[in-house]
């Protein structure tokens, strides 16, 4: 609450919708949601298990996300770390509102499977410890509105800056910043360009634009997805390589990623995805919409090189030349974003109470149950 109405260093105001204005009450509701369980069809998929607070508020360990009894999703999970401010939401940017956004996950039958908005409902409706809460926070029973309100509050609550690069350059503190950052600092908004779409402000920086662009990530893995064989996962972290002649025979489809395409239908928008802010990107490996660079200086090597060419390549994009250094350079940068209350966010995280099926639980061990709930996925 302190945070967000007194943002870190780096970071402008809370954007608060005027029907839903950050209470203490509507943050401790949407924080008790979003670690339940009970908010999948069989109890056993939160939020959290695929936004893990200790990992980034992402899973560090999967390319792309794997929701209810094991079943796969073509996307990369985003950290939730600054969502408060983000204009699209998804990589594809079809959603606005943290509001909206809830109905993805709940109902998609890979994520958290629920079978329909009502059946959500009803089901919060009917959980004892629910009881009042809802009243409470927002004078009116769970709905559809008031169960989007109270997820998005907490999620505005998760602001992280004051980063190492924050105090140097917002705060003006020569020494808060290595000279080898302050150098990749110099090549991100200089001669590598990568603030022409990652966006430094007057005041603060969100570092996105919050437009979509093709770099090449999603032709790449159109054109694997195209020959012979697909990576397939069969369990988080393991892979095997299938003939799709026998995927198609089994009737599963290879699932296709043409990005923003998929919302517009404009050809010129295939291979187009939102541009992720940068803060605390250092906690949320694998990155990209698919997962598929597993570290930072994986990220510097692919701008080095121009991406992946394809005839809808962003002009942005294109080989860099940088020397050795340099990408260290950059790199060090990209490790200066961390923010520094992502402890105090992840042990609030630990705080909260986890729903349990038929459990009535105490106060004293609902610490074990979140990391508990927190490490299954
Ligand atoms: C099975 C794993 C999984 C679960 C469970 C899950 N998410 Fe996500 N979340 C994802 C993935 C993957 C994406 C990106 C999907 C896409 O772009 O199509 C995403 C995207 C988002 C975004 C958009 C972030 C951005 O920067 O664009 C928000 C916000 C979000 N999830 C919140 C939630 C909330 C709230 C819940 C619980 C109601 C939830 N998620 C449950 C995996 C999950
Ligand atoms: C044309 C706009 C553009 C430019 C220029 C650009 N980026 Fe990006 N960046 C993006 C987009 C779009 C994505 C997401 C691509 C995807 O999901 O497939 C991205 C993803 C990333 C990621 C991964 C973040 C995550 O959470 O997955 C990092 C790190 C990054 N860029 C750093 C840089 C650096 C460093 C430069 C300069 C060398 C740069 N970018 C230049 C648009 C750009």
């Amino acid at each position: 609450m302190a945070m967000v109405n007194n943002p870190p260093l780096g970071l402008p105001e809370v954007p608060q919708p005027e029907h839903n204005r950050l209470t203490r009450d509507r943050i401790a509701l949407g924080r008790k949601l979003f670690y339940d369980r009970r908010l999948s069809l069989n109890d056993t998929f939160s939020c959290a298990m695929c936004h893990i607070p200790e990992q980034g508020f992402t899973s560090n360990e999967l390319a792309t996300a794997v929701g209810i009894e094991g079943r796969s999703v073509r996307r990369n999970t985003p950290t939730l770390y600054n969502a408060a401010y983000s204009k699209r939401l998804f990589h594809d940017g079809r959603e606005f509102m943290l509001e909206q956004q809830i109905w993805g996950p709940l109902l998609a039958k890979n994520e958290m499977g629920m079978p329909s908005v009502g059946f959500v409902i009803n089901k919060i409706a009917g959980l004892d410890d629910y009881q009042g809460l809802f009243e409470k926070a927002y004078g009116e029973p769970v709905s559809m509105l008031t169960l989007g309100r109270a997820l998005a509050s907490y999620q505005r609550t998760l602001v992280s800056a004051d980063s190492a690069f924050d105090r140097w350059y917002y705060g003006k503190d020569p020494s808060a910043l290595s000279s080898s950052a302050q150098k990749g600092y110099q090549l991100f908004v200089g001669r590598a360009g990568c603030s022409s779409c990652h966006l430094l402000n007057q005041g603060y920086a969100l570092f996105t634009d919050d437009q979509l662009h093709n770099t090449g990530i999603g032709y790449r893995e159109s054109m694997a997805k195209n020959s012979t064989s697909e990576k397939v996962q069969l369990a988080p972290g393991v892979f095997v390589d299938v003939d799709t002649d026998i995927i198609r025979r089994v009737g599963k489809q290879p699932m296709a990623d043409v990005g923003l395409y998929e919302i517009t239908e404009d050809p010129n928008d295939r291979w187009k995805y939102k541009t992720p802010g940068l803060r605390n990107v250092a906690l949320t490996a694998p990155y990209m919409h698919n997962g598929s660079i597993g570290d930072l200086m994986g990220v510097v090597d692919f701008y080095d090189g121009g991406g992946v060419s394809n005839e809808l390549l962003d002009p942005r994009i294109h080989p860099l030349g940088l020397t050795a250094e340099e990408k260290r350079n950059l790199v060090d940068f990209l490790k200066s974003l961390t923010g520094s209350n992502v402890g105090v966010l992840v042990s609030d995280a630990f705080a909260a109470p986890i729903g349990d099926t038929g459990a009535s639980y105490q106060n004293d061990d609902t610490d074990n149950r979140t990391r508990e709930a927190a490490h299954v996925h």
